[in-house]
């Protein structure tokens, strides 16, 4: 294990604050950063100093220093290595924009409106559309006795949502064998942005680069294909009145101000990636759990049953999503566990001492690393244990809001959480009152990291459910 405990160096003032540093260099952060990183945590305590060819960061999953980090007159987002990569491609879209960017307050205005819950009713007949095409595709895999790729299906579902209901674009991936290109094109970038924070000094990386830009040239060239099939009125090319019409006609409620083009661009490549990848890991994680505990999967059963009876091809309304609370704490419960977005930056407005003894510069990065955070006393003495009983309303109002952080804190956390809840909720309704899950190759977990997290070679087979289970 890579992990040796030394003291820091006097002028690192590890002797004031006492937080154990671990340099992982001899090993780098190999394939799975985030989850060497919990070990780190498990074996070390909840906050301490990685150093990585002689940089240092503060990982923190404290309940205690979480609070403190969510102050946000104290704190506020930090753009850290890992998502300046990702600006690479991205560059002032919501997620990856620095606090001060102006571009970043207009289309915050501008697009929250979108993303209110009652917006999701308008989002709601195209999520269930698609939501059919994924059942179309199982309902084959289920007659054929074949095993379902559960993330790679998840994340074609999610994808086509997100193309549908923000920009009437339809990436059609239930009728393809592969991923669509975009997709393949922008893992490659989300992987580039994550191998990239691990290279030694001075080693030669060209060719990595150049592929890099030839997928990011892609992705931005997908989008202005979105953009002008809407810019020509293209028939079909969609509703006005979706993520998209808003960005190109909306003025900003306070100074009347408009996105520019570019602009627009990086929000669409923005909002294809963040708005699929972690919804789509996220109900992957949740059929993992759900294949594993009957129990639970028998709870969700009787929550949709009451709702749909035996109907075959029961229309599930907007309030119906809203119904389902079970099927809701399981998603919670699967996103403490393996929240897809695993860990978030933020930064001190001024300098200070982070709980009371960790001296934090101006601008100075710490990561909060979400997993670990689910970790924490607060969660009980078996905190790996799976449990939706977690997440109903009384337990939730006993607990510290900052116990649970999936979407992030404060003004820059999640705004797609309500599109992402409504989407995934919807989905595993609709999924368990159809199908019967079979744990079929008695899936070990596997944990693949592309900056989000997503079960690995998860694979099911179905068989209908009939009256009688
Ligand atoms: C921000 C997680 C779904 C769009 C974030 C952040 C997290 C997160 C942790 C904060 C990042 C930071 O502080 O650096 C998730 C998870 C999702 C999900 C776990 C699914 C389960 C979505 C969806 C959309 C979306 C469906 C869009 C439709 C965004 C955007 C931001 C963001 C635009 C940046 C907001 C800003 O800074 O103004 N998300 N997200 N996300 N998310 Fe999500």
């Amino acid at each position: 294990p890579p992990t040796t405990t030394a003291p820091l160096p006097r002028d690192a003032g590890s002797d004031l604050d006492g937080v154990p540093l671990i340099d992982i260099s001899a090993t780098g952060p190999g394939p799975a950063p985030l989850q060497q990183a919990m070990d780190l945590i498990r074996r070390h305590g909840p906050v301490l100093r990685r150093r990585l060819h002689g940089r240092d960061a503060l990982f923190v999953s404290d309940l205690d220093l979480v609070t403190e980090l969510a102050d946000e007159t104290r704190f506020a987002k930090h753009v850290g290595p890992a998502l300046q990569n990702v600006r690479e491609f991205t560059a002032d879209g919501l997620f990856t924009a620095y606090n001060d960017e102006p571009n970043w307050a207009r289309a915050h205005d501008i697009l929250m409106p979108a993303f209110a819950l009652g917006s999701m009713r308008t989002y709601h007949p195209t999520m269930l559309r698609v939501a059919r095409r994924l059942v179309e595709a199982w309902d084959r895999g289920a007659r054929d006795g074949r095993p379902v790729d559960v993330p790679g299906d998840m994340t074609r579902m999610t994808l086509d949502t997100i193309g549908l209901a923000g920009f009437g674009y339809d990436f059609g991936s239930f009728e393809r064998a592969e991923p669509h290109p975009f997709i393949e094109s922008m893992v490659r970038c989300l992987e580039w942005s994550m191998i990239r924070l691990s290279r030694t000094p001075g080693s030669d990386h060209a060719a990595a680069d150049a592929a890099f830009r030839a997928d990011a040239d892609y992705l931005a060239q997908v989008v202005d294909d979105v953009i002008s099939a809407r810019a020509d009125g293209t028939p079909g090319a969609g509703p006005a009145e979706d993520l998209l019409g808003l960005m190109l006609s909306a003025a900003h409620p306070g100074d009347g101000s408009k996105l520019d083009t570019a602009n627009i661009r990086n929000q669409v490549i923005t909002f294809l990636i963040a708005g699929h990848e972690t919804t789509s890991g996220a109900m992957s994680f949740a059929l993992y759990y759900l294949a594993k505990h009957p129990a639970v999967l028998d709870l969700v059963r009787r929550e949709v049953d009451a709702l749909w009876g035996d109907a075959t091809d029961p229309e599930p309304t907007f309030e119906d999503v809203g119904r389902l609370t079970y099927t809701r704490q399981v998603l919670n419960e699967a996103l403490r566990l393996w929240p897809t977005a695993a860990a978030f930056g933020r930064h001190a407005r001024e300098d200070t001492l982070l709980g009371g003894r960790i001296p934090l510069r101006a601008g100075q990065g710490v990561t909060v690393l979400a997993p670990m955070l689910h970790r924490q006393p607060v969660w009980g003495d078996n905190p790996e244990l799976f449990d939706p009983s977690r997440f109903t309303a009384e337990a939730e109002a006993a607990r510290s809001p900052h116990a649970f952080k999936p979407f992030g804190t404060g003004e820059r956390a999640c705004i797609g959480r309500q599109f992402a809840l409504h989407e995934a909720t919807m989905l595993l309704g609709m999924l368990v009152h159809r199908y019967r899950l079979h744990d079929h190759a008695d899936y070990r977990l596997t944990v693949k990291e592309t900056l989000t997290l997503k079960p690995d070679g998860f694979t099911l087979t179905l068989t209908p459910r009939t009256a009688a289970d």
